[in-house]
Formats: C-alpha cells, sequence, structure tokens
C-alpha cells in the first residue's frame, strides 16, 4: 500500500439515515425523471415499503411502474426478464430497493437499458461502453453493499456458475441507506447478510488493493459488526443495532468497490454455482479459514480486525493476536446460527475437486489476495472447512 496511487469511486450522492428513503421521490425529479421504473424485492410488497416508494416517486409529479419478478440470486433469464420490461417502459429513471439480488437485478436492467444485446456480453471487467439511465439503489438487507459497488453477480444456469460483470458505470447516481427498511428481515437473513458484509470488510482491509481510504471504513464495517450483528440478529427491532450494521454493510460495500474482495469470496463462488448455497451463508463457512491461510501476509492488519472485533490482543505476540481474528469471526457466526462446516449444507469430499477448479477460476478475486494460493492450497482450505 506504501507509495501506492489509488482511485476511489462512491456513488455521487449517498443519503444515509433512518427515514431517508422518503427522499426517493424528490431524487428522481432531480436526476429529471418522469418515467420511473422500480424494482423492488417482492417481501417489500408485503410490508408496505414499495406502495410508499411508489406513493413518493408519484408525489413528485413522476410516472412509475412497479416490478417485483426479483429471483433470489438472479439469473440470467431472470434480469433479462426485469431489463425488457424497462426497454418496453421506456423509462429514464431507475429505482431499485431490496436486496442485493434486487438491486443487482436493477444494475443489470438499467445497463441495458442504453446498451445493447444481453447481460451476458458484459461479465467481464469494464465491458459496459456507457452509462445506463441515472438509477437510485435502496438496500433493505444489511450485507452485499451493492447500492456503492461496481460489481453486480448473476448465476448462469446452463454454466452452473455465478459471473459478474464489473463496471463503474453500474455505481449508481445516489445511493440511499435507511436502517428502518431492515427491520423487517428475518433472523437468518440477517446472519447470513451481516457475515457477507463482514467478509468484505475483512477481505477488503487485507487486500493488495487496500488504501488509506479503504482501510478508514473496511475498519469501521469490522467495529459496527463486532458491536451490532449479535443484537441484530437476537432482537431484529433493536434499532440501534439495524443502524450499525446498515452502515457497516454500505461501509464494507465501499471498501469492497475500491479494495475488492479476495480468498473467502474466490472459494464461495462455487459454492453457491454448484450447490445453491446462499451467498452469505457461503462466505461465513470460508471466511475463518480463508483468514487462517492469509494471516502471515500481514500480523499487524489480522491483528488489527481482531481487536476490532472486540478481542483483547494486548501483551500478545503479533502471530497471536493476528490468530485471534479468525477465531473471533469463527465465534460470531458460531453465536448468530450460521453452519460451520460445509458437511451441515450437503458438501461431501467427492465434490471438493470441482470446487476447487471453480475457485482456482476466479483470478479476477485471487489477484487482490495478499497470499499466493495453489490449487493444493485452496484444496486443503477446502477440506478443513468441509
Ligand atoms: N453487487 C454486489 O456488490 C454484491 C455483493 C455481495 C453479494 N451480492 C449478491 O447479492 C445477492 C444476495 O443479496 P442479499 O444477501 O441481500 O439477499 P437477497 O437480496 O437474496 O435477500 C434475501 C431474502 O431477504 C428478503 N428480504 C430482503 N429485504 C427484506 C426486508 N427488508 N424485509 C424482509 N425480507 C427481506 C428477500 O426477499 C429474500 O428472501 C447474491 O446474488 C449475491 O451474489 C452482490
Ligand atoms: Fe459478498
Amino acid at each position: 500500500m506504501a507509495g501506492t496511487v489509488a482511485t476511489f469511486r462512491i456513488p455521487a450522492q449517498l443519503t444515509v439515515g433512518c427515514g431517508a428513503v422518503e427522499t426517493v421521490g424528490a431524487e428522481t425529479k432531480r436526476l429529471g425523471g418522469t418515467r420511473a421504473f422500480v424494482i423492488a424485492d417482492p417481501n417489500l410488497q408485503k410490508t408496505g415499503v414499495a406502495d410508499r416508494v411508489m406513493a413518493s416517486i408519484q408525489s413528485q409529479g413522476v410516472e412509475a411502474r412497479l416490478f417485483t419478478e426479483v429471483e433470489p440470486e438472479p439469473s440470467v433469464p431472470s434480469v433479462m426478464a426485469a431489463a425488457a420490461a424497462a426497454r418496453e417502459y421506456r423509462c429514464d429513471v431507475l429505482v431499485g430497493i431490496g436486496g442485493g439480488s434486487a438491486l443487482d437485478t436493477a444494475k443489470a436492467t438499467t445497463l441495458l437499458t442504453r446498451n445493447s444485446g444481453t447481460i451476458e456480453d458484459y461479465f467481464g471487467i469494464g465491458l459496459v461502453q456507457q452509462r445506463g439511465v441515472p438509477t437510485i439503489l435502496i438496500p433493505t438487507t444489511s450485507g452485499t453493499g451493492a447500492e456503492i459497488t461496481p460489481n453486480s453477480l448473476f448465476f448462469v444456469p446452463a454454466l452452473q456458475e455465478k459471473k459478474a460483470v464489473v463496471s463503474p458505470h453500474t455505481i449508481p447516481e445516489v445511493a440511499i441507506v435507511d436502517p428502518l427498511l431492515t427491520l423487517t428481515v428475518p433472523p437468518k437473513v440477517t446472519a447470513a447478510t451481516g457475515m457477507d458484509a463482514l467478509s468484505h470488510a475483512v477481505e477488503a482491509y487485507t487486500s493488495v488493493n487496500a488504501s488509506a481510504l479503504t482501510d478508514l471504513y473496511a475498519l469501521e464495517a469490522i467495529r459496527l459488526i463486532g458491536a451490532h450483528l449479535r443484537t441484530a440478529v437476537a432482537n431484529g427491532s433493536d434499532l440501534r443495532a439495524r443502524e450499525g450494521m446498515a452502515r457497516a454493510s454500505c461501509y464494507a460495500g465501499i471498501a469492497i468497490g475500491n479494495a475488492g474482495t479476495n480468498i473467502v469470496h474466490a472459494l464461495a463462488y462455487p459454492l453457491q454455482g454448484q450447490h445453491r448455497i446462499t451467498h452469505g451463508v457461503a462466505n461465513s463457512l470460508l471466511l475463518p479459514y480463508g483468514m487462517e491461510f492469509n494471516a502471515l501476509s500481514n500480523l499487524c492488519k489480522f491483528a488489527a480486525v481482531a481487536e476490532a472485533l472486540g478481542e483483547p490482543i494486548v501483551g500478545l505476540s503479533p502471530r497471536a493476536a493476528a490468530a485471534k481474528s479468525a477465531e473471533a469471526c469463527r465465534l460470531l457466526s458460531l453465536d448468530v446460527g450460521i453452519p460451520q462446516r460445509m458437511r451441515e449444507v450437503g458438501i461431501r469430499q467427492e465434490h471438493i475437486g470441482a470446487l476447487v477448479d471453480g475457485a482456482m477460476k476466479m483470478t479476477r478475486l485471487w489477484a487482490n489476495n495478499p497470499r499466493q494460493v495453489s490449487a493444493e492450497e485452496a484444496k486443503a482450505i477446502l477440506e478443513k472447512a468441509l
């Protein structure tokens, strides 16, 4: 990190705080919208949030159409259906509201408003030619940070793989983070998404692309998750905990948007593609093992992770302090009720070979890892996590 030049990108506007969602109508107007296409997680229709967003937009004299056919961990066909509906409506502003699944669907839809072809044409890094219509993204889970990042992820059924579009053109104009929207998230989703945010923060903090700016956000995200995730899972109506987690997710998103993820996400993607394990659970299963492997790359940083998670490290050697970081993550995931071993979610020894092959293809993420990883080492880590 010392002496390197780092670029830092975030949405042009971040509006954060309880009640922030009420600004969505005024923002669609400010962005010059006259026809808003609103992509919302289907659960938000049940909670009434989707109707409130529609009313806020229409109160500004902006027309709006609601689309709620969002697939969890969206597949290519599902995002192409959303894009077709948005193109047909001829929207000039787009609003995405929901968890990472709804926000990634919205990101794909936006880019396809002004770029031709299908989402598969843009899998890879930097292939999107131009920005789509102006976009507002509003997370309702505290995990992915998708409202901030240049990434969006899609399941390709024919390949049984998740593929990413990585482009600064998919960072929205506006991100609105309203902790009140997360009060209805069930405990299991709160736990899995919270561990995803922790993986983001730890991986970004220890990435070879970490910078002074990303470190600020990553370390604060780790501290907030250590302080608030247990309470958010135990008592979902604790607003202080929900606010802490909403901020943590956003900060961790800022950190990965600029420093990237690495070993944990690389090893976890094949679990999602080949076995349909949800994103947060897959990352949580690999997090302590990835950290144990990476720790010797930077003992001081891993010790700082342990400290940010509340572990006493005074008087310990750097090696012992660094080792506390993986242990603290393991205890946190245990406390919030996430499976501890891959075998608990149906993975067996005979699956390991294909998981290693899938993981080694994630060159985009290995490039960020602070320690070189061979296929044999990836296999050994996966076997430990079995
Ligand atoms: N773009 C990125 O940078 C990025 C980063 C990490 C993960 N992801 C992707 O995001 C997806 C996962 O997103 P997620 O973990 O947020 O889960 P999700 O969006 O799939 O939502 C999980 C569940 O929570 C429900 N839900 C969402 N908000 C709710 C609310 N307020 N109240 C009640 N229920 C609610 C949803 O209906 C769903 O059943 C994956 O596809 C993953 O690959 C993207
Ligand atoms: Fe993630």
